[in-house]
């Protein structure tokens, strides 16, 4: 079983100074950071903690029916080999120095979460940081798989309709998640609310 998931976890040792540090510090205390298959196609991003020193956490992404592209920097870069692709028994990866991670399927054609944390967590990680998308997000959520959120505020909109932070069929509001404020900081322009 996996013992905490955490969504943006904060928990400096010292002042963070801005919202870079405090995001490359979760990186780099995470035993793994997982993110949804767009996430990785819109994006390629590397998901490593910068600067590039010291131990690395496990890159998990949790592919679904869509192919990937071969030339992700996941899939590609020097740490490729700690790249995890979570799917189903079913799905079609490209070839790559990723590790193919069977787990159960979810019945909208997803993985199943709670079949890949308990996957995650039989190989030892256990603290796990999902940095999205909205839809990776959702199933977490629903599933009361997240024991922290850290939510970043910057003052300014993004409009349109894209992805937000939550993506998916919601709640009832008798059926909502209730998450508790364990602590709201200002950075700079920026505002860091810690929930659980
Ligand atoms: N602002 C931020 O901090 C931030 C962070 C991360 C991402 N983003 C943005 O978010 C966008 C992508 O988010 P998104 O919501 O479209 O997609 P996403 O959550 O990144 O990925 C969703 C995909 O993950 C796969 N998946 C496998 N199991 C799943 C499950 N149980 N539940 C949900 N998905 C599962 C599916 O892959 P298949 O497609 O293969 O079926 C699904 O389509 C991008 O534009 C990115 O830039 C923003």
């Amino acid at each position: 079983m996996v013992s905490s998931v955490t969504w943006f976890r904060f928990a400096p040792p010292r002042p963070c100074r801005s919202i870079y540090h405090i995001c490359q510090g979760l990186r780099r205390r995470a035993d793994a950071i997982l993110v949804g298959a767009e996430t990785v196609r819109q994006d390629d991003p590397s998901l490593l903690p910068r600067p590039a020193r010291g131990r690395k956490p496990y890159r998990v992404i949790a592919v679904g029916k869509k192919r990937l592209p071969s030339g992700l920097k996941v899939l590609t870069d020097s740490a490729a080999s700690r790249t995890l692709l979570a799917v189903t028994a079913s799905a079609r990866i490209p070839k790559s120095a990723a590790e193919r991670m069977n787990v159960s399927g979810d019945r909208r054609g997803g993985v199943s979460m709670p079949s890949l944390m308990d996957a995650l967590g039989r190989r030892g990680l256990l603290h796990v940081l999902c940095e999205g998308g909205g839809a990776l997000a959702e199933s977490l959520v629903r599933h009361g798989l997240v024991d922290e959120y850290v939510l970043i505020y910057a003052p300014s909109f993004l409009g349109g309709s894209g992805a937000g932070a939550l993506r998916g069929p919601g709640w009832l509001m008798s059926e909502k998640p209730a998450l508790e404020i364990r602590s709201v900081e200002q950075l700079g322009p920026d505002v860091v609310v810690r929930a659980r």
